[in-house]
């Protein structure tokens, strides 16, 4: 009887069988989110454990499953976590995350591996995929609001959906850390410019993307300092103000059900109001397979607010899982040598 053989995957392994191509991962966005419309994907809401609760938390899990039909199917999901304590401790990444992956007909386990770094790809591949069909085409001038781990992807994704991007407008509360940012990535992406910025106002008012990933538990992105044609994409749940979501022309989310339960989200709040319905909405998925359209002119100001969606990171990791094994990349474990009472 075959004995079920997991492939332990630590972060560097990860790096090292590829995951930081962000042409890649975006690849594997775009045909999750097929998937997804085409009924291949499997992608129940996330559910979450707030300490002490949902809305007060200090730090929280969340376990997010998800089937992926895909050239090999999978089923797995992502134990995510975020914590307020590391965001103040040098050298401790804000969230953590952890990926296993599962044969969807023996239902053993095939792999274990760090999540972090995927949920970091991933995140900004997702933004990038919302950008392509939301953003004008001839944008050059994005605000990245956020100079952390996502803020670090966000840039490699924008410079890969952008065609026209010249310059990069980088934001942070600690000032410091944009400016390092900035400089990590002078020269290194073409002709984009990474400019670290010192009035955040004025950064919105000359962009045409707007995006923010920020730790901000209060919103700080004012409609009227918008171009009236810009593109707003919110990764965090409080970062926008009302009136930026119910002033746009064109609405998506990635994923309705799960934003609109989701404590604390401004689509939540909006949602339960009255003031924002499903159909007044687009999903990622639906404008992938192009069942809605995404921005329908160089006029419309377009918001999107996305949450993160199980789905993407399995199929990531599953990818991950299939670039290790053929570089022989990991460590192999046993579940067990001989299965007790069976
Ligand atoms: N949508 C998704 O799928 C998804 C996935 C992962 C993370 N996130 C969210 O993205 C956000 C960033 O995550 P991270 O791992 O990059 O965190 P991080 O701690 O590495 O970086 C966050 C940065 O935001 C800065 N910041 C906080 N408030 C700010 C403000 N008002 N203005 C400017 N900068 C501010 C902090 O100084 C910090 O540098 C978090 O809220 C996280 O929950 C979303």
């Amino acid at each position: 009887m075959k004995k079920p053989e997991i492939l332990f995957l630590k972060q560097e392994d990860v790096v090292a069988a590829g995951l930081l191509d962000m042409k890649m991962v975006l690849d594997v966005v775009e045909e999750t989110c097929l998937g997804l419309s085409g009924g291949c994907v499997i992608n129940p809401p996330k559910i979450k454990l707030g300490l002490p609760d949902n809305e007060n938390w200090t730090s929280f899990f969340m376990s997010m499953p998800a089937y992926v039909k895909g050239n090999t199917p999978v089923a797995g999901f992502k134990w995510a976590a975020e914590s307020k304590r590391n965001a103040t401790v040098p050298g401790m990444p804000y969230g953590v995350d952890v990926v296993t992956l599962s044969d969807p007909d023996t239902v053993y386990p095939k792999a274990i591996m760090d999540g972090t770094l995927i949920t970091a790809m991933r995140t900004s591949a997702m933004a990038g995929v919302m950008a392509k069909r939301m953003a004008r085409k001839n944008s050059s001038t994005v605000c990245l609001v956020g100079a952390g781990v996502i803020g670090r992807t966000m840039i490699m994704a924008m410079n890969e959906v952008l065609p026209e991007l010249k310059e990069i407008l980088l934001r942070d509360l600690n000032e410091a850390k944009a400016e390092d940012l900035a400089s990590e990535f002078r020269g290194k992406i073409g002709k984009v410019n990474v400019v670290p910025s010192r009035d955040l106002e004025e950064s919105v008012r000359k962009s045409d993307v707007v995006v923010t990933e920020t730790t901000s538990r209060t919103p700080f992105l004012k409609r009227a300092w918008l171009k009236d044609n810009a593109t707003v994409i919110q990764m965090s749940s409080y970062e926008i103000e009302d009136d930026v979501l119910l002033g746009a022309d064109r609405v998506a989310v990635d994923n309705w059900e799960q934003l609109s339960r989701g404590a604390g989200t401004l689509v939540k709040k909006l949602a339960d109001e009255g003031k924002l319905k499903r159909e007044d909405v687009a999903e990622i998925h639906e404008l992938v397979s192009g069942e809605k359209p995404g921005r329908r002119g160089d006029d419309e100001l377009t918001v999107s607010c996305l949450h993160g969606v199980g789905a993407i990171d399995v199929a990531v990791a599953n990818r991950i899982y299939e670039m290790a094994t053929e570089k022989g990349i990991g460590q192999r474990l046993v579940l067990w040598d001989n299965p007790l009472w069976v």
